[in-house]
């Protein structure tokens, strides 16, 4: 099978807050319900961690599909962290959409601890909602090197996105 013929597996990374989403993806896998193994889990406090700069920076980066996953309306253990990346994850979807990207390639999705069987659906849901769009015109463009890294606006070294710095070390964190 040459490179052309290999079926699409989009790269998704999933920004999951610990304290909820995380520990749902865990109950997936201890549970053996299959989500997409291109899915890369990337561990935060709270999704109120996440800025639209970050988001952005995640699809310049070269993923296909965003999900961000945190705790249930009203459940947030910091209150409104979840709310605010409600809003965060919106205002980067209409930049998407300004930029010619697909707003359907990011999506925030809430869930409880204990929603491990729904945390694999909706991730597998999103896999084929972005293989049904195809690879992301971003990525591509990265990967032949039209695009330069952003990089550290002080010094000007190229600065890691939280995507990087977890497979950088290696354990999703
Ligand atoms: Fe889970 Fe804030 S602690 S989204």
């Amino acid at each position: 099978m040459t490179a052309a013929e290999t079926p699409f597996e989009p790269k998704i990374v999933a920004f999951c807050c610990r304290h909820c989403a995380y520990a749902a993806a865990d109950l997936a896998g201890t549970s053996r319900l299959a989500y997409p193994p291109s899915l890369n889990i990337v561990e935060l406090p709270c999704t109120g961690r996440v800025d639209v700069l970050e988001l952005l920076r995640t699809f310049e980066d070269g993923v296909d599909g965003l999900l961000v996953a945190g705790c249930l309306p009203g459940r947030c253990h910091y209150l409104a962290g979840n709310l605010h990346a409600r809003q965060r994850v919106d205002y980067a979807q209409r930049w998407l959409e300004d930029i010619g990207l697909e707003g359907e390639r990011l999506r925030m999705i809430n869930l409880s601890a204990a929603m491990g069987a729904q945390f694999a659906e909706l991730a597998t849901e999103m896999a084929e909602t972005i293989k049904g769009l195809g690879p992301s015109p971003l990525g591509t463009r990265r990967a032949a090197g039209e695009i330069p890294s952003i990089g550290c606006a002080a010094c000007g070294d190229p600065a890691p996105s939280l995507a990087e710095s977890a497979h950088d070390r290696g354990d999703g964190r």
